[in-house]
């Protein structure tokens, strides 16, 4: 794994931005898997300033979110459609067709997590993944559990990850209990894959991930079996390693 150690987030959403437009650089039409919650927001700006500056063009780009809450509506300030677009898609030039998401809202969500997997393949599969990992080591909702989930999934949260994702709520009843998300497989055959995390209360979960046993208690602990990970970590992060 390639670990790098930075002195703040803003250094680190600097670096993710390059690392991510580098990679539309080299490959135009390339398919990014993309990631929410608090730790990309940083990447996703500096993308944007890279696309205002004219450095990357992103018309032939193809997206895949990692997740969706589950019986949210797409247009709740909560839901994962929203921060998509108003941290990334609404300020550059990714064509709405080519942007995917898991829908929590689909009449049978087993099918959708089929369907979802199939479009995956189609587009060619991911070239890189962007991933953000809980304080309990999840990745994407893949939770602690007591075997790794492979494919895309309805998941139900733990609750450690309803209680963290709980600030962006009004309050803790209000935060959905499940969710879709791509498994460990769909995850794992990304060709390259990109992990940011920030503050001490990562540091644990980091520290298993790096060189804890690999268990499907910490999902995050199976990257060691992926050939392309870079880790970017500011000191809260990397206080354990
Ligand atoms: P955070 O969440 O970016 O809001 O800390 C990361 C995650 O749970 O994967």
């Amino acid at each position: 794994m390639n670990v790098i150690k930075f002195e703040n987030e803003e250094q680190i959403g600097v670096a993710a931005g390059y690392y991510m437009c580098g990679q539309v650089l080299q490959k135009p039409d390339s398919v990014l898997g993309l990631a929410t919650g608090s730790t990309p927001v940083k990447a996703y700006k500096h993308m944007i300033e890279l696309y205002n500056q004219k450095a990357v063009d992103f018309s032939k780009v193809t997206t895949f979110n990692l997740d969706e809450y589950v019986n949210l509506d797409v247009r709740d300030r909560n839901s994962y459609h929203t921060f998509m677009y108003e941290n990334l898609f609404d300020h550059i030039n990714i064509p709405d067709r080519n942007i995917n998401f898991l829908d929590g809202n689909a009449p049978d969500l087993e099918e959708e997590c089929r369907a979802y997997e199939r479009r995956i393949k189609r587009a060619g599969g991911i070239d890189i993944q962007l991933l953000g990992i809980g304080s309990n080591g999840h990745i994407a909702f893949n939770e602690p559990a007591d075997s790794f989930q492979r494919w895309s999934h309805v998941v139900e949260l733990k609750e450690s990850t309803i209680k963290d994702n709980s600030r962006f709520f009004d309050n803790i009843e209000e935060v959905p209990t499940r969710a879709v998300t791509m498994g460990i497989g769909s995850i794992m055959q990304a060709k390259k894959i990109l992990i940011i995390a920030l503050g001490e209360h990562k540091a644990k979960a980091i520290k298993q991930l790096i060189d804890g046993n690999v268990t499907p208690s910490c999902p995050a602990s199976v990257l060691q079996f992926h050939t392309d990970v870079t880790l970017m970590l500011d000191k809260g992060a990397a206080s354990l390693i």
